[in-house]
C-alpha cells in the first residue's frame, strides 16, 4: 500500500479504496458536532453559517455521518491495530455508544482525559478543561500496545524510595520502583498550544505534537503504518514520521492538504505526494470561496494576505518581491475591480500588482493599458495561466528568473496575524455579540 501520501478528499470515499487489514493506527480528530466555527479557518463570517448548516439534522445526522466512516476505519485497521477518536463533551457519549457498536464493547481500551489549562470567560457552569480521547482496538487480544511512562519527580521518587525502603536486621533496601517512573494512567495533562507556541501555525484545531507522540508510541512500533484521516495541518502524520512510522493523511480540503505537505517537508520527509488536488478549472470553479483563494496563493507561492490589507482588496502577496495581488473566483472581471485595485497598489506603497481571476472584459484590459502610460502596472493573470503556464507567471511575478519553481521548502510557512480575528471572535459576531 502507499504510504507518505495526503489524499485531498472525502474520507469516506478515500476509505472505501484502502485495502482492509492494512493500517496499524488510525487517530482521527473529527469536526466536533459543537464546533461550529472549525471551517472558518481562514474565513469569514459566510463560512461560520455554512458550518451550521451541514448539522441541520442534528445529533443523529452527525453520529450517522461518523458511523459510516468508522466501519471504513475497522475495515481497514490490522487486527493487531488500534483506533484513537478525539472528541469533546458534546458528542463524546453519542460516539462512544455508535463505536462501541461497532468494535464491540469488549475492544474498548481506554476513555483518555486530556486536560489542559486556558484562558476562559465568565461562566455559569464548571469551566471546561478537557477534551476525551476514546481508544478501541480491532481485537483487544491481539492489540499492539506499548506501556508508556512518565519519569518520577524528584519528590516523588522521594516519597516513594521512603515508602518502599524496607530494614530486614542489618539489612536496608527498596522494593519495586520502576526505573522508568510511573505507568501511564488515562487522564494526560498536556499543555494546548498557545499563542507563542513555536509549533502553531494558525490552524484552529491543531493538537499538540506531545499528544500524538504518546497515542503513537504506545499503540504503533517503528515502520508501522499510521492514518489520520481527518488529518487537518497533518500532526499525527508529523509525529509518526519523526518516530519512523509511515503514515498516510486524507483530508477534505486542499488549503490543509497544502499546509501539511509542507509541514511534513519541513521536518524532513523527502517526499510527499498530495494526491486529489483540484487540477481543472472546473475543480477550482467549485471550490468554496476561501479555499479557492488558499489555493491560488499556495500555486504561486504567494503569502496569505493579514486582515488589514484583505480589507484593502489585497488578499496575498508575491513570493520575493511582496507586491499585492487580489484574486477573483469570477469570470469577466470588469474596469470597476482594476480601478479599486489600482488604488489598493497605490495604497500599499507599490508600483505593480497582480489580479488573478478566470476571465477579464475588454475595458478591464483598456483600464490596466491607461494605468501604465501612468507608471502602475497592473498585470492580469488567468486560472487557465496558473495551470498551463505557471513557468511564466513565476517570472512575471519576479518569484522566478528562469520560470523553474522555487524549492517547496523555500515557500514561507503561513504567518500567525494577530490582526485577523479569531474564530471565536467571528462567531461572535455572527451571532451578533461583537
Ligand atoms: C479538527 S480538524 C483536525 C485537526 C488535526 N488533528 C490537527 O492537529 O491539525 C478536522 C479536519 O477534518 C477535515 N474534514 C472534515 N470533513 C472531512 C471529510 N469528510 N473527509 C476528510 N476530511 C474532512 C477538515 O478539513 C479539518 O481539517
Amino acid at each position: 500500500m502507499d504510504t507518505g501520501v495526503i489524499y485531498c478528499d472525502d474520507n469516506r470515499q478515500r476509505l472505501g479504496h484502502l485495502p482492509a487489514n492494512s493500517v496499524d493506527l488510525i487517530y482521527l480528530d473529527p469536526p466536533f458536532f459543537s464546533n461550529r466555527h472549525y471551517e472558518v479557518i481562514w474565513g469569514d463570517e459566510a463560512e461560520v453559517r455554512s458550518f451550521e448548516d451541514r448539522w441541520e439534522g442534528g445529533i443523529y445526522h452527525y453520529i450517522e455521518w461518523m458511523k459510516e466512516r468508522i466501519f471504513e476505519m475497522k475495515r481497514v485497521l490490522k487486527p493487531t491495530g488500534s483506533l484513537y477518536l478525539h472528541c469533546d463533551s458534546h458528542a463524546s457519549h453519542y460516539l462512544k455508544v455508535m463505536v462501541d457498536d461497532v468494535f464491540g464493547q469488549e475492544n474498548f481500551r481506554n476513555e483518555i482525559i486530556w486536560r489542559y489549562r486556558r484562558w476562559t470567560g465568565a461562566s455559569r457552569s464548571f469551566l471546561r478543561m478537557h477534551d476525551t480521547i476514546l481508544f478501541y482496538a480491532k481485537d483487544a487480544d491481539q492489540a499492539t500496545f506499548n506501556r508508556q511512562f512518565t519519569p518520577y519527580t524528584e519528590a516523588s521518587l522521594a516519597r516513594k524510595q521512603s515508602y518502599h525502603t524496607r530494614i530486614k536486621g542489618d539489612d536496608v533496601y527498596v522494593t519495586s520502583i520502576n526505573p522508568k517512573g510511573v505507568a501511564e494512567n488515562d487522564v494526560w495533562e498536556i499543555q494546548l498550544l498557545n499563542s507563542q507556541s513555536r509549533e502553531r501555525l494558525g490552524y484552529p484545531t491543531q493538537k499538540p505534537e506531545a499528544l500524538l507522540e504518546r497515542i503513537v508510541k504506545a499503540s504503533s512500533n517503528p515502520g508501522d503504518i499510521v492514518l489520520d484521516p481527518f488529518a487537518g495541518c497533518g500532526t499525527a502524520l508529523v509525529v509518526a514520521h519523526r518516530f519512523n512510522r509511515q503514515w498516510i493523511g486524507i483530508d477534505i480540503s486542499p488549503t490543509a492538504c497544502n499546509l501539511m505537505r509542507r509541514r511534513i517537508m519541513k521536518v524532513g520527509a523527502l517526499e510527499v505526494r498530495l494526491v486529489g488536488m483540484p487540477t481543472t478549472m472546473d475543480d477550482l470553479r467549485a471550490l468554496k470561496p476561501f479555499e479557492f483563494q488558499n489555493w491560488i496563493v499556495d500555486r504561486v507561492n504567494g503569502i496569505q494576505s493579514n486582515r488589514k490589507s484583505g480589507d484593502m482588496g489585497i488578499d496575498g502577496w508575491t513570493f520575493f518581491l511582496h507586491e499585492p495581488v487580489q484574486i477573483k473566483q469570477s469570470e469577466g472581471v470588469g474596469r470597476n475591480v482594476i480601478d479599486n485595485f489600482e488604488t489598493a497598489v497605490e495604497r500599499a506603497g507599490k508600483k505593480r500588482g497582480f489580479v488573478i481571476a478566470f476571465s477579464y472584459t475588454k475595458n478591464s484590459h483598456e483600464e490596466t493599458a491607461r494605468a501604465r502610460r501612468g507608471g502602475m502596472d497592473i498585470q492580469l493573470v488567468t486560472v487557465e495561466d496558473l495551470l498551463e503556464r505557471l513557468d511564466e507567471v513565476f517570472v512575471r511575478m519576479g518569484t522566478s528568473a528562469t520560470g523553474a519553481l522555487p524549492g517547496l521548502e523555500a515557500a514561507p510557512m503561513p504567518q500567525i496575524d494577530s490582526k485577523r480575528r479569531s474564530a471565536e471572535e467571528l462567531v461572535k459576531s455572527d451571532e451578533g455579540r461583537a
